[in-house]
């Protein structure tokens, strides 16, 4: 789908032409205290290796493309990337079902292409994180191998196996199995996140082992101090070759309950047909919270009094509350992530979510509300939002005006301003800064996800938000590689939709995101002020102002957000944040007519406009 681009005002390229801000060529190196780390001020850019750049005509990204881009991320002011898991693996799940911890997959490349891309990040000042799977691994790593062939090898417990449980009916019920004691069927109702029963049965043990995810991704057992020990070495594998870091995958279900007892059921069917339950004694549990704390002394153990060096651990947690976010900061004696990530922003997942979300819609109590909460409810830890990643629809369609598609690249403006504007890190998805779609397979032999395939027509799977990066406007795969034929094909507004013509345009959604970014770095107040909601109860504008932090001489900076296909008029009071003037200059608008905007206590927002203002 060719996206209708908002004929946009003067104004924007005016305010960014004369932005010393915007004039920056690069990143500078992040300074880093202990009382102010990196991390809270960095724009985390996730790259899905398999699609952001292929350079040896596979039709397929690797190492050497992300590379070979890192002069752009730097540019746009990318200060740490976080690359997708690029370890080996049959790619059952792309990658998140690992075979061997300490190598590249050579689809990806070589271990001497990941140091040239570490090295070479580090001149771009970038940082890297890599995307650690410690939950399971691939049903063809060494270790499972092992412990699925017999019930006394050195790895027999290395894994989750369970006898099951008698089957009454004697082998009519479904996913049973003729046990060494007679026929027996899976100890509970678990069931997989990526649908069916979370048991599958191995012949050779003569027993079921535990899946949270793909039956080809067998949970660990981390009640095995020798697991532990294995995957701990393994990130140290990694942090001593230079990476700042991990995003750790679905680290809430490292543990089960070892009482096996049945979870609660939703009540909903999934896409297979399987009874989904609710996953009270798989995820979330408080042996999880001890582990987190050994990693992070582990990783605070690096360069201990090297603030820039220190090492970062970035989790992937879906919770139903942010009360239960906040416990995974842990306390100051027993810390445990720096930063946990708050999907209740941008995917809407209080009340337990799942790892997809496509219901959500631009609804502006629910953002009030959990923007308020993640600045004031998280025990004053540094909080982290999610707009984009790898496991939902982009927000550029998530969010979308469904009456009148015209405004989806205003929208993103807007996305992108609460993205880089709250005191949030700032953590993105490739392709969201120039506006790529979700392009959702039609047809079910184009699919390549294995959700999708199983679940197809219910559940689509999670291509549509993986296809490759949109460089240029030439075809016929805009300059992602030199073979027509990629992995998943390249969505088709890439003619307009693409980096080469949209850095062109001045007036271009990269360039928003690029001036965003900038004012975000080099804007005292933004780099450390406090957040006041303002017009609480405006039903149609959010409006929030950033306050100078105490000593600094920053001005306070007000973002003004129309959440409604109307133009509103909006009248300011900052005295609840302590802020006497009224008097403002835009530092940043989509739209021509917020030009002449002087002052807070009257001024009209276009449709879905955002107006970015210093009181003076
Ligand atoms: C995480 C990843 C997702 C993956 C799953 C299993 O949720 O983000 O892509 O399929 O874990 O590793």
């Amino acid at each position: 789908m060719i996206k209708l681009r908002r004929t946009l005002s003067l104004v924007f390229a005016a305010v960014l032409a004369c932005s010393p801000a915007f004039a920056q060529p690069a990143a500078a190196p992040a300074t880093s205290t202990a009382a102010d780390p990196w991390y809270n001020h960095a724009v985390i850019y996730e790259i899905y290796p398999r699609s952001y750049q292929d350079t040896n005509g596979e039709g397929l990204g690797d190492l050497n493309g992300i590379t070979q881009r890192l002069g752009y991320l730097e540019s746009l002011g990318v200060d740490t990337i976080w690359i997708a898991p690029m370890f080996p693996s049959p790619q059952v799940d792309f990658g998140y079902d690992v075979s061997d911890y300490d190598a590249v997959d050579p689809q990806y490349g070589t271990m001497a292409d990941m140091d040239r891309l570490l090295a070479a990040a580090k001149q771009h000042h970038i940082r890297v994180l890599l995307d650690m799977v410690l939950n399971h691994t691939s049903d063809q790593h060494a270790w499972f191998k092992e412990s699925a062939s017999s019930r006394t090898n050195p790895k027999a417990d290395w894994y989750i196996w369970n006898d099951g449980k008698p089957d009454p009916t004697n082998g009519k019920a479904q996913n049973s199995h003729q046990g060494p004691k007679g026929w027996v069927v899976p100890p509970n109702d678990w069931s997989s996140l990526f649908q069916g029963s979370a048991w599958e049965w191995e012949p050779r043990r003569g027993q079921f082992y535990y899946h949270f995810f793909y039956k080809q991704q067998p949970d660990l057992n981390w009640r095995n101090p020798a697991v532990e020990k294995a995957m701990f070495d393994a990130m140290r594998f990694w942090l001593d070759r230079g990476v700042a870091g991990f995003r750790l995958d679905a680290i809430a279900t490292l543990f089960e309950d070892p009482s096996l007892k049945d979870e609660p059921l939703t009540g909903r069917l999934d896409a297979s047909g399987f009874p989904e339950s609710n996953h009270v004694l798989t995820s979330g549990l408080p042996q999880v919270h001890e582990v987190m704390h050994k990693m992070r002394m582990m990783f605070d153990s690096y360069s201990p009094d090297s603030y820039p060096n220190q090492r970062l651990l970035l989790g992937e947690i879906y919770v139903p509350s942010t009360a239960e976010l906040a416990t995974w900061y842990g306390t100051p004696e027993s810390p445990e992530l720096q930063l946990p990530m708050d999907t209740f922003v941008g995917f809407h997942t209080e009340g337990g979510g799942n790892v997809r979300s496509e219901n959500v819609r631009l609804d502006l109590p629910h953002f009030r509300s959990s923007i308020t909460d993640m600045e004031t409810k998280l025990g004053g830890h540094q909080p982290v939002i999610v707009f984009d990643n790898h496991d939902n629809p982009r927000s550029i369609d998530r969010f979308a005006d469904l009456n009148n598609r015209k405004y989806d690249q205003t929208i993103a403006r807007l996305i992108a301003a609460i993205l880089y504007t709250t005191k949030s890190t700032a953590l993105t998805y490739y392709g969201a800064e120039i506006g790529m779609s979700t392009h959702t397979p039609t047809r079910r032999e184009d699919v390549r996800d294995p959700i999708g395939i199983t679940g197809w027509p219910k559940q689509k799977g999670r291509d549509g938000e993986r296809t490759p990066m949109q460089w240029c406007p030439a075809p016929p795969t805009s300059c992602f590689s030199t073979n027509p034929k990629t992995w998943l094909p390249v969505g088709d507004d890439y003619p307009t939709v693409n980096v080469e013509t949209e850095t062109a345009d001045a007036n271009s959604l990269l360039n928003w995101n690029r001036a965003l970014i900038a004012i975000r770095r080099d804007n005292p107040t933004m780099h450390s002020g406090g957040f006041t909601m303002l017009d609480p109860t405006n039903p149609s504008v959010l409006s929030y102002v950033r306050t100078p932090a105490p000593g600094s001489d920053g001005h306070p900076i007000v973002v003004s957000l129309n959440f409604t296909a109307q133009p509103q008029i909006v009248h300011l009071d900052l005295k609840p944040a302590g802020v006497t003037s009224e008097k403002a200059k835009t530092l940043l608008a989509d739209d021509a007519s917020l030009q002449s905007v002087t002052t807070m206590s009257t001024f009209t927002l276009p449709p879905y406009a955002t107006l970015i203002a210093e009181v003076q």
